[in-house]
């Protein structure tokens, strides 16, 4: 297993370009089975969980082929219907495929997803949503069992705000007969993002952006050629880098309108802005001033963004409080800062963060994604050696990250096993 080494204490200058968003591109993959025929897809990063996504394409017959960022996805022979638990296990956004392939071929087998180091995830909603569009569904031996004759148009009415099930939701009423209202839609970016492609596939939806999606089915969709949008988690990542740092750097090739909300608590915490087109430039505070966040669907402050804020907050001029509402147990990242020195005591999904004037150099270990992103962070700012073992996580959801905070001039290292 790969580690990273970084020498921390060091300022960082200069500027690195933003990816596509993994979050949108995974349900997209799956969308290209709503159509046979070769869809293409740009600005696609090398993630290991696009590589799983793609695995998975293949397994349900799929050619698929990537060169850089350029993933090709042909749908023409795909006859297989099932997501494997060996699949599903590991990457639990696998069940982005379970609408698509019941609008698809009528019928699913895909794997629940089982445990996950950020808590519970059920899939309850996916379910319901699905069944209000005449999908008889079974669970059984570990496997959700889907089928249907025909979908049928219908109100979906969420009642807990939800990413995957509106996807999933969407995926199946683009092809269904009549109309479906969805209500309580998730509004993140990366959901519009699965719209815009959808729309180009030939879909009528409206209502994107907002909690009601009005969808007109209709009875082919066409493959498409689309640019993926840029990646909100990885560029709010880079400008808590700067934050942490207290180092001026620029992030381009980003949507500054998907970064309002991290922005503004930045500012809170005395860091200014200059923006330009799809360019931020990150003036950081020299003493940062604390600030609490909590934790809400998109516009509110991103769950994926939660350790990343948490990191900084370490190293704030007094005391803050992190509350986590979607994944009340995503805090793995807790004990790990806390061994770099950090004093933060959690109680109910609640962390109150003490800061303090300096992290120190430590051994620690990843746990999860945006985990592994909190304690490189942290262990750019920290004094000292910071070896952050079982870095897999952070291959993930981050393309290259020591390449480009490299190029920013962090000293960090991987060590290959
Ligand atoms: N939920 C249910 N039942 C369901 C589905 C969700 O109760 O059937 C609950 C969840 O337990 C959670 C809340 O609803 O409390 C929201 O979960 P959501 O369904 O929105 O999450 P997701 O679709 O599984 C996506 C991202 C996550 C991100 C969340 C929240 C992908 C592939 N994953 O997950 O990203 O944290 O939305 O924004 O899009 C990450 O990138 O690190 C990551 C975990």
């Amino acid at each position: 297993m790969d580690k990273f080494i970084i020498n921390g204490g060091k300022k960082l200058s200069g500027s690195i370009e933003i990816s596509g968003a993994k979050n949108a591109i995974l349900p997209i993959m799956a969308a290209t089975l709503l159509a046979k025929g070769k869809s293409i897809l740009t600005n696609v990063p090398n993630l290991n969980d696009i590589k799983m996504m793609s695995h998975l394409l293949r397994i349900i017959g799929a050619r698929v082929d990537y060169f850089e960022g350029t993933l090709e996805i042909d749908t023409t022979n795909c006859s297989y219907y099932e997501a494997p638990y060996e699949i599903v296990s590991k990457m639990r956004a696998s069940v982005n495929v379970l609408g698509p392939l019941i609008a698809r071929f009528g019928k699913a087998k895909v794997s629940l997803p089982g445990g996950c180091a950020i808590g519970t995830r059920p899939v309850d909603l996916h379910q319901k949503a699905l069944e209000k569009l005449g999908v008889n569904i079974n669970i059984k031996h570990g496997y959700i069992l889907a089928n249907c004759s025909k979908l049928k148009g219908n109100i979906i009415n969420f009642e807990k705000s939800s990413v995957g099930a509106t996807e999933n939701a969407l995926c199946a009423a683009v092809l269904a007969k009549d109309e479906t209202n969805i209500r309580n839609a998730a509004m993140e970016p990366e959901v519009s993002g699965l719209i815009d492609f959808l729309l180009e596939m030939g879909a009528d939806i409206q209502g994107k952006g907002t909690t009601h999606l009005k969808i007109k089915g209709v009875k082919t969709l066409q493959p498409v050629e689309m640019e993926m949008i840029p990646d909100r988690i990885e560029a709010g990542t880079f400008l808590i880098a700067g934050a942490i740092t207290k180092s001026k750097i620029s992030i381009e090739k980003c949507e500054p309108g998907y970064l309002q909300t991290l922005m503004g608590k930045l500012e809170e915490t005395g860091a200014k802005f200059e923006i330009e087109d799809n360019k931020i430039k990150i003036f950081p505070a020299q003493n940062i001033i604390p600030a609490n966040i909590e934790t809400q669907p998109f516009p509110g402050f991103p769950t994926d963004l939660q350790a990343q804020f948490l990191a900084l907050m370490t190293l704030a001029d007094g005391k803050s409080f992190i509350k986590e509402t979607i994944f009340p147990d995503r805090f793995m990242h807790v004990p790990e800062l806390n061994r770099l020195h950090a004093d933060i005591r959690l109680e109910k999904g609640i962390a109150e963060v003490h800061g303090v004037p300096e992290l120190s150099g430590a051994e620690v270990m990843a746990t999860d994604l945006r985990a592994s992103a909190a304690l490189v962070l942290a262990g750019l700012a920290a004094n000292g050696q910071t070896t952050i073992s079982r870095i897999y996580h952070i291959d993930r959801g981050y393309d290259r990250i020591e390449k480009k905070l490299q190029m920013l001039g962090a000293e960090i290292k991987r060590i290959e096993s």
